[in-house]
């Protein structure tokens, strides 16, 4: 990828210091050890939201993933759909919703909800997801204004994209050094375009940030959706139970990849008081800095049922197209296994505290 669009997907909001929390906090766990336990082939499976999958992972929703690759969507649903996870289509996705759930093949959909259009939109939105058929929304409630990215003001990356002769003079010499992704690019100029947008507004944010969901929205939500509601963007206890009595049936404790309010703890950090707060009462995802199999187990271990993965994927996608996602997937089964075998345990069920006894199977320097 040109680097204007690495920084798109790799960067983060403001000093970037909660993303590098992110990844801290995973390196910081510290496994306690047990050897020689006979442990043959591991389950790596598990029920998230009353559905079987291979992997305890979700393919997190992300916008513009055309700008990576052209008709990226689709792509990554059906390389989650051979691998047996669920995965999430973005409100500000390239593709239309309708687009992915004919063209991303036969797995599990959700789709993530913003109030694009304001309320009215949103309802419109989570009428057509389910006409689609996807069976889960996720409401992402950390975004009422957009981080500040600094890397993107730096390369005067913006929506709408600005063809203006100074902006494409700046940005010239990072795409000529690829001209795969320009010949890509030119073929399918709907990679950069917001395709749940209605025409005429197909490039710009419209009214995304106007009118946020608060959580009085979430009543109104969880009466028109019938399936299971996602609430994504908590990093505390609090939230989470109000996120619970709105009728979630599960949380994602997310800080939105480091990308919206900089300054905030690792989502890592925060997933074990969510999990005593709401963890009888509702599923709890994890996201945030996941990039290994053993990461998954780490978050496993202090209490998430799943984990979403973002730029893992995005990275595979950048590197080989489809086939770059099947691989990520692939190496984080692969590592989640091995991981497990290391550890003797016989399934990801296995994960937890309390698992060993009075031992918290993980210790971390902040717990
Ligand atoms: C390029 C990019 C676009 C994203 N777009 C969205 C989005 O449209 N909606 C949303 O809820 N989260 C969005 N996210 C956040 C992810 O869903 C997820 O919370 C985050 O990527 C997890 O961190 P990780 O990338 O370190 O795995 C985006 C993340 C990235 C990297």
């Amino acid at each position: 990828m040109p680097l204007p669009v690495f920084d798109v997907v790799d960067g983060a909001a403001d000093g970037e210091v909660t993303s590098a929390r992110n990844r801290a906090a995973f390196d910081d766990v510290t496994w306690v050890h047990r050897a020689a336990r006979a442990v043959g082939n591991p389950r790596l499976g598990t029920s998230i939201l009353g559905e079987s999958f291979a992997l305890p992972v979700v393919l997190a929703p992300c916008g513009l993933v055309g700008s990576v690759r052209p008709a990226a969507e689709p792509a990554v649903f059906r390389a989650a759909a051979r691998a047996g996870v669920p995965a999430v289509s973005s409100t500000c996705a390239t593709a239309s919703l309708e687009r992915i759930a004919r063209e991303g093949g036969a797995g599990d959909k959700w789709f993530q909800l913003y109030f694009l259009g304001g309320r009215k939109g949103a309802e419109a939105l989570v009428d057509r997801a389910a006409d689609a058929g996807y069976r889960t929304l996720v409401v992402t409630v950390d975004t009422p204004v957009s981080g500040h990215r600094e890397r993107d003001s730096r390369h005067g990356v913006s929506l709408p994209v600005d063809f203006g002769i100074r902006n494409v003079a700046r940005v010239a010499p990072h795409v000529i050094g690829r001209p795969g992704w320009l010949w890509r690019l030119a073929r399918d100029r709907r990679s950069i375009e917001m395709g749940n947008l209605s025409q005429g507004d197909r490039t710009g944010l419209g009214s995304l940030f106007e009118e946020p969901p608060t959580w009085r929205d979430l009543d109104w939500i969880r009466r028109r959706w019938n399936g299971p509601l996602v609430v994504k963007g908590l990093m505390s206890a609090d939230d989470a139970r109000t996120a619970v009595e709105c009728g979630a049936d599960a949380v994602v404790v997310s800080n939105h990849g480091g990308r919206q309010l900089d300054g905030l703890p690792a989502s890592l950090d925060a997933l074990p008081a969510v999990v005593a707060a709401v963890g009888d009462h509702a599923e709890v995802y994890v996201d945030g800095g996941v990039r290994r199999g053993s990461d998954v187990a780490k978050a496993l271990a202090l209490g998430a049922r799943a984990v979403l993965i973002g730029r893992a994927y995005l990275y595979g996608l950048a590197a080989a197209g489809e086939p770059g996602v099947d691989r990520v997937l692939e190496i984080f089964a692969e590592e989640l296994r091995r991981t497990l075998v290391l550890l003797g345990c016989d399934g990801v069920d296995e994960l937890g505290p309390g698992v060993f006894g009075n031992d918290v199977p993980v210790r971390s320097g902040r717990c």
